[in-house]
């Protein structure tokens, strides 16, 4: 299903008073859209979700797993205390870039560490590093690789941390058990391990908005 005008200037009207853009999050998108990255960041108000639910958490360590230009990581970020971090990763190294250069804009390059590569072979090199246990993990990544990426969340984390995870729709093909797209069958992957996993309890939410109809995830770790 695809957007509409009402979603649109609703979500304008919300953003507008709720989640302004600043300087830095508006020359990220501008050097995203220059450098002919996909529009698929997170809108203010998403972005905005986040960041309300990094700073209720008191979230001092966050993992993000697709970074894209750093829109998301940048509302991440300023969640965070002056000794906080946050581990970005990324497939594209070209994303990589854009996003951090938008992140060092931003002056969040102290806390913000942008890593390049295939998630499932950077998860597993950030593991050996035994860093201290993420409060809060974003995956918006490849949707197909969904549930390694919920199952690596769990290693990464301890009770009481946060998993969210984007895009968890699919235009409505969540539903159908009988679909063969990839990205619906990690995402259903996903939510199935989320329902059925005895350390995770969890939710999720039909959104609508600018980016037409979508929704998220939202887990706990036990
Ligand atoms: N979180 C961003 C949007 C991310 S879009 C925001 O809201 O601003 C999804 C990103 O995941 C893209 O940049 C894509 O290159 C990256 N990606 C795709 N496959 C990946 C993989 N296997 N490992 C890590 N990143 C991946
Ligand atoms: C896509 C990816 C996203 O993370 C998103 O928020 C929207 C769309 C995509 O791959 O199409
Ligand atoms: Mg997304």
């Amino acid at each position: 299903m695809s957007g509409s005008q009402l979603w649109d200037d609703v979500d304008d009207y919300f953003s507008t008073h709720l989640a302004p853009d600043d300087e830095a999050l508006l020359a990220a998108l501008r050097d995203s859209e220059a450098a002919g990255l996909p529009r698929i960041s997170v809108t203010p108000t998403q972005g905005k979700l986040l960041q309300l639910l990094a700073q209720i958490h008191g979230a001092r360590t966050i993992l993000e797993i697709g970074t894209l230009a750093g829109y998301s990581t940048i509302w991440l970020a300023r969640a965070l205390p002056a000794d906080g971090r946050l581990i970005s990763l990324e497939y594209s190294p070209k994303h990589a870039e854009v996003a951090t250069r938008n992140i060092a804009r931003a002056g969040l390059d102290k806390l913000v560490d942008v890593r390049v590569g295939p998630a499932l072979d950077t998860l597993p090199q950030l593991a050996d590093e035994n860093p201290p246990p993420f409060d809060l993990v974003f995956i918006d990544a490849d949707k197909a690789n969904n549930a390694h990426y919920v199952e690596w969340a769990l290693r990464l984390t301890s009770a009481g941390s946060l998993i969210i995870v984007d895009n968890v729709v699919r235009g409505g093909r969540v539903a159908d058990a009988a679909g063969d797209d990839p990205d619906v069958r990690g995402t259903r992957a996903a939510i199935e391990l989320i329902g059925s996993h005895p350390r995770l309890s969890g939710t999720a939410i039909q959104t609508v908005g600018s980016k037409g109809y979508d929704g998220f995830a939202l887990a706990r770790v036990v």
